[in-house]
């Protein structure tokens, strides 16, 4: 699709994805009996429609995302479930919901056993254990050991054994999600921790989910990941579970950045090009409220210039920012805040910057600071492009706020 024929039709800021990049990842998984979609990464209601129409469930975190997994389509009640329910609370509107709507529920916390227990007894649950250590691509997406909020620490399993016994609960699955964006190594050390923690369960167990986490490459020098050797890893503890049980045991993943990260492409227009005494800014109209990750984490994502004439390009080396009153509204910034450059063909005013690999926890993380409206969001499938979201309105920013009467 030429950039600035989407940019024209659409305007920008654009969050554009190419649908064969999510069903090739979908394809990568297929050896896994379930995939479930941790849909935090992207919970667009085009994108969760995309995932229904090819059989890949969902991962639920709130009340809001089993609304929307629901008007997509999916349902708690089908087999394997449509929706699952994935917290280390319940808010009150999300026990309503997991308790009128059936949803499965994978409790991260004692308490989430007792409340449901107290609301709905006789229900079968998972339980998410935080396995004693953890890694991700940042320590704040780190979700395993000491530190994190995340799970029910692995040494207090027989308490919610205990405890669900009491409120009338099953235990019929168990969950490990260490964190995003880690590596194989780290991964592979889940599949111990879950074969210990099964086998303390014992054969009430027929679901085990592996999580999410799965690196993307994000950098030219960062490799896939090897599927076929993580798949493997699970598939043995899988098994050897199985002879211990003595029936079948299902084996679930929960992706969302793998699934959903290379399909996305945010695009912006350059609409300054400034100059310091050392160094060169391209000044988007796309900021830290469209794609929040750089200022978060310092992550870092491959961005390409689509030049509106065609001189020559050089390279430069930049700094790219956006429009926001803040200096932290920085693309190109490492963790902790510093600034680096890029080299980026020369570009003038007029000219598009591509921020690619921003399907994951993009637009989901976009906020209206500075009062900048959502930007419009569309998906690319067989050659055509599908609006699936509307940019926002200036009237759609300020709705529900009220002046007091006086
Ligand atoms: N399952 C659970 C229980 C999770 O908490 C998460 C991510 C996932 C699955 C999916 O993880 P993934 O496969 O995408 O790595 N905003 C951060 C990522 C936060 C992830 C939170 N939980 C980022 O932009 O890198």
């Amino acid at each position: 699709m030429p950039i600035p024929e989407l940019a024209e039709r659409f305007g920008t800021p654009l969050y554009v994805y190419d649908a064969s990049a999510i069903s090739r990842r979908i394809a990568d998984l297929q050896a896994f009996d379930v995939i479930r979609y941790a849909q935090k990464a992207n919970s667009n209601l085009a994108i969760l429609d995309f995932m229904l129409r090819r059989n890949v469930v969902v991962d639920a975190v709130s009340a809001g995302e089993i609304r929307r997994a629901q008007a997509a389509g999916f349902s708690g009640a089908s087999q394997p479930p449509g929706i699952v329910y994935t917290a280390d609370i319940f808010d009150r509107d999300a026990l309503d919901i997991v308790v009128s709507d059936h949803i499965p529920v994978n409790a991260g916390s004692l308490d989430m056993i007792e409340q449901l227990g107290d609301r709905a007894p006789g229900r079968n649950i998972m339980l998410r254990i935080n396995p004693g250590f953890g890694h991700g691509h940042s320590q704040k997406t780190n979700t395993g050991g000491e530190q994190s909020k995340h799970g029910i620490w692995h040494g207090r399993l027989g308490d919610a054994l205990l405890l669900a016994d009491r409120c009338g609960l099953g235990i019929t699955g168990l969950h490990m999600h260490i964190g995003s964006g880690s590596d194989l190594e780290h991964l592979a050390q889940v599949c111990s921790a879950m074969e210990s923690a099964a086998r303390t369960v014992g054969r009430t167990v027929m679901t085990i989910s592996a999580g999410g986490g799965l690196p993307i490459a994000y950098r030219a020098t960062d490799t896939d990941v090897d599927i076929d050797a993580y798949f493997s890893l699970w598939d043995a503890t899988r098994k050897r579970l199985e002879s211990e049980f003595g029936h079948r045991v299902t084996l679930e993943i929960e992706p969302g950045r793998y699934l959903v990260a290379e399909s996305g492409y945010l695009i912006a227009e350059i609409r300054a090009v400034k100059r310091t005494a050392g160094k060169t800014f391209y000044l988007v109209d796309a900021g830290f409220n469209n794609l929040a990750r750089p200022i978060l984490y310092g992550a870092y994502h491959p961005m390409s210039v689509c030049r509106t004439d065609a001189d020559e390009p050089g390279l430069l080396d930049v700094v790219v920012g956006g429009p926001l009153c803040e200096s932290g509204d920085i693309f190109t910034q490492e963790e902790g805040g510093f600034v680096r450059t890029r080299s980026l063909p020369a570009a003038r005013v007029g000219d598009f910057l591509v921020i690619e690999r921003a399907g994951a926890y993009g637009a989901v993380m976009a906020s209206n600071y500075n009062s900048k409206p959502f930007a419009a969001e569309v998906l690319v499938e067989q050659d055509r492009c599908h609006l699936i979201r509307d940019r926002q309105s200036y009237e759609d920013l300020m709705r529900g706020e009220r002046i007091p009467a006086r």
